[in-house]
């Protein structure tokens, strides 16, 4: 069952990290000028904490590639199981081909800071990101770095700096690729006990 959109609230800076430490799959979004993307990346995580700074592999023959350095920015936002299969189909098809956003008829805001799109619904969280430009590895690697500049996310599955998956929220909770369109979804929280 779908669930219903929810006011995402700020989540600090300081716990940006934490929304992709677990690695789930996510949409990048981007925008140049009247040109707008989304795609699927199973690969990103945090590598910097102040200012929190992260990674994403982006292929450097997508068209969001194009739109990013293009831009300078991107957006990332974490879809919940509810959009497993437009995960997957945005992850298939190229945006040089399609406008995907109207495709699926997805609705986007604009970041706080750079204006960046950025899906919510049926979203746990998004991360506003600026790239970090290296030209001298723009040309070698499909990683980009990027800082991130604000961050947001549903409370229903992320409050207070941490994450809630629970049997009421599944619809909200992270996805992980395992290859081949199989997905699994965040589950248990399990805590450390201190020694
Ligand atoms: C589940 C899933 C995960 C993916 N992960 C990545 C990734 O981490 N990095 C990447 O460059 N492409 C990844 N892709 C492939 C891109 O999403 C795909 O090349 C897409 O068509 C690029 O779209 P664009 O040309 O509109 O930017 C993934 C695809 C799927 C379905």
């Amino acid at each position: 069952m779908p669930i219903a959109a929810s006011a995402f609230r700020p989540v600090k800076l300081e716990h940006a990290s934490r929304l992709i430490n677990h690695g789930p799959t996510v949409l990048v979004t981007s925008a140049a000028g009247a040109r707008r993307n989304v795609m699927a990346a199973a690969w990103s995580m945090p590598v910097e904490f102040t200012p929190p700074r992260i990674a994403v592999v982006i292929d450097k023959h997508t068209f969001t590639r194009e739109l990013v350095l293009a831009s300078g920015a991107f957006g990332i936002s974490l879809p919940g199981t509810t959009l497993i299969d437009l995960t997957w189909a945005v992850g298939g098809a190229s945006g040089r081909d399609v406008d995907k956003l109207a495709r699926h008829g997805l609705v986007t805001v604009a970041g706080p800071v750079l204006g960046v799109p950025l899906l919510e619904a049926g979203c746990a969280a998004w991360l506003e990101c600026r790239l970090i430009r290296e030209p001298h590895a723009e040309d070698a690697y499909d990683t980009c770095f990027a800082e991130v500049v604000a961050a947001a996310a549903d409370p229903r599955v992320f409050a207070d700096g941490h994450w809630s998956f629970r049997d009421d929220n599944v619809g909200l909770q992270t996805i992980h690729h395992l290859g081949g369109g199989h997905f699994v979804h965040a589950g248990a929280v399990a805590r450390a006990n201190p020694a």
